[in-house]
């Protein structure tokens, strides 16, 4: 009798936010996991999402392309999730995203097995943004190197360690006033992290049609500022708002962005300019959550399991502070 071993994924950026929630739906499906990050030593804390011997890290920077073969070599299929908020150092978003991508790319081509992209919705070679920019010369590069590569584009995430609510869930607690940047009227369709990680496990699963984009985003479009309320909903907090128009917001991330992890930059106002959601031709064709017979968590939901922290204690209320 022969036995088979699971299938094994390797997954670039699997130490992130939404690598963890990936890594976890994986294990629950039973495949083994190789977790390629920078620093393998710091990615002790996903063994707990896996059984013994299921998730396994191994050393690889996309900027390396040895490394990346390396870490390839032996899978059954290859998930990049790597990204960059902002640059630093040698972290340069032409290096990580585009280099990164294409290397990636030749090497599940060379080693033969199939590959999931993870994009962002806003993805553009013609963007103003350098994060979009590269981001959407990434897409080029993966589809021109692997045609049948699935590509994901979701909206800005949320979750348990999530960088948006959990950034002005803290900025309320500790300041008076929240900054409604461009004057908050920028659209999100904020989706649920385990229900992008759901979609990346289907990938994997092979149910998902090869070659096509995936636009993820959840049940609700809300702006900027809607999306504020809901913080300050969740944390019983009442704060001022202060428009920002985008030429100061600007001017700010630009000095901000000189800090070693700045909390906003220049290259961030310039993608909050655009709306961040679901096109109408991925609702038309079935490329979204609900296409793909997913209900999405809404932030209502979710939300309060994780900025209960910042909450004012007791203060919890259904309705938005006056
Ligand atoms: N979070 C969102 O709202 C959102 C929205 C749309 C799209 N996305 C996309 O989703 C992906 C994951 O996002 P996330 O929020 O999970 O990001 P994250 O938490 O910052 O995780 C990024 C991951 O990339 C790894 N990484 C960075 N530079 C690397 C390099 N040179 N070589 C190898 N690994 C490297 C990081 O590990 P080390 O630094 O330890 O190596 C980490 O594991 C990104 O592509 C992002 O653009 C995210």
């Amino acid at each position: 009798m022969t036995i088979t071993k699971p299938k094994l994924v390797t997954i670039f950026g699997g130490s992130g936010f939404i690598g963890r929630h990936v890594v976890r739906a994986l294990t629950k499906r039973g495949y083994r996991v190789r977790v390629a990050v920078r620093h393998p030593e710091l990615a002790f804390h996903l063994q707990p999402l896996g059984g013994v011997g299921q998730i396994q890290a191994v050393q690889a920077n996309l900027r390396y392309r040895w490394s990346v073969d390396r870490a390839v070599a032996g899978s059954d299929h290859v998930i990049n999730l790597v990204g960059l908020l902002f640059e630093s150092g040698k972290q340069k978003f032409s290096a990580v995203h585009d280099f990164g991508a294409r290397a990636v790319a030749e090497s599940a081509r060379a080693a033969g097995v199939p590959l999931t992209h993870m994009s962002a919705l806003g993805a553009d070679p013609h963007s103003h943004s350098l994060y979009a920019s590269t981001k959407g010369r990434a897409e080029a590069a993966v589809r021109n190197v692997l045609p049948e590569a699935i590509i994901i584009r979701p909206s800005i995430v949320f979750g348990p360690e999530d960088n948006f609510f959990n950034k002005f869930g803290n900025m309320a607690r500790i300041s008076p006033v929240l900054p409604l940047i461009g004057g908050g009227h920028t659209k999100f369709q904020p989706v649920y992290v385990g229900d992008v990680a759901e979609v990346i496990a289907r990938s994997v699963d092979g149910v998902l049609k090869p070659g096509e984009v995936y636009e993820l985003g959840g049940g609700e479009v809300l702006t900027f500022k809607q999306c504020l309320e809901a913080v300050l909903r969740v944390t019983g907090r009442k704060r001022w708002f202060v428009s920002l128009p985008f030429w100061v917001a600007r001017l700010q991330g630009r000095l901000l962005g000189y800090l070693p992890k700045p909390p906003l930059t220049r290259d961030q106002v310039v993608l909050l300019q655009k709306d961040n959601i679901v096109s109408h031709a991925a609702k038309a064709e079935n490329r979204t959550l609900e296409g793909l017979g997913i209900q999405p968590q809404t932030i209502e939901t979710i939300l309060p399991s994780y900025l209960w922290r910042f909450r004012v204690h007791g203060q919890y209320s259904s309705q938005t502070p006056a």
